[in-house]
């Protein structure tokens, strides 16, 4: 049987960057699901889906094939066959991704797939309903979180460096108002699993979350050892 570690907590708190660096020194395979309701967005705004309109987000996941493959131990989403890993990472497709993924036709569908990854291979997955509902028997559960203000500024500095303008008040807002979206939607909303471990990143540096998640994963027998 795979050992399983879920991960979730609100955007921006640096869940991707941690789990990777988990991942990788424990030797195990990264999962990440928000890409995966990332490229179902990409799709409905390339067709035009008002994303307003649950029905037609539905009927549209219908034709959609989301397959997720490690090539040099780098997970890489294809949707419809075609590599998007490169243009899912932009705040508009996020904002799609945050409406797109209170469907539930949507999260049956990659909840399976979730599901499937995860009993194939050692995982770490994160996301938002990974402990409560994805794998409700995971082996390990974190709930990683930071405040607003500190992830605010960690998502300004990371387009700063990048060359973009941007506005760090109009950042803070437009996280705050993704969790209120994440935490209120009807179907698996985001929420700390009651038998979740918190673990609050705001201060805290990215190695010292990443020591303090492998001491979590290696503190049972039978988990994989650093
Ligand atoms: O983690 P992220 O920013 O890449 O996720 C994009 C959106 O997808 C986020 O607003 C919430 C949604 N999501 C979800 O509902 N369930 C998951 N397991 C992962 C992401």
């Amino acid at each position: 049987m795979s050992f399983t570690v879920a991960v979730d907590g609100p955007a921006g708190a640096g869940k991707s960057t941690i789990a990777k660096a988990v991942a990788k020194r424990l030797g195990m395979i990264y999962v990440d699901t928000g890409s995966m309701y990332r490229a179902m967005a990409l799709f409905m705004v390339r067709k035009g889906v008002d994303l307003q309109d649950t029905e037609s987000i539905a009927e549209n996941c219908e034709d959609v094939d989301i397959t997720i493959r490690y090539e040099d131990g780098v997970q890489v989403v294809y949707l419809n066959g075609e590599n998007v890993n490169a243009l899912l990472r932009t705040e508009a497709v996020g904002n799609a991704a945050s409406a797109v993924s209170a469907v539930g036709a949507v999260r049956k569908k990659l909840v399976w797939l979730q599901q499937k990854l995860a009993s194939e291979s050692d995982c770490i997955m994160d996301g938002r309903d990974i402990g409560t509902c994805v794998l409700p028997n995971a082996d390990r559960k974190i709930y990683l979180t930071a405040s607003s203000d500190v992830r605010a500024k960690r998502r300004y500095e990371e387009l700063t460096a990048k060359g973009e303008t941007c506005d760090l008040a109009k950042i803070k807002a437009d996280i705050e108002e993704r969790d209120y979206r994440d935490m209120h939607r009807e179907i698996s909303p985001l929420k700390k699993a009651e038998d979740a471990i918190l673990l609050d990143s705001s201060d805290l540096t990215i190695e010292e979350v990443i020591d303090a998640m492998i001491r979590i994963c290696s503190d049972k027998d039978g988990a994989p050892k650093a």
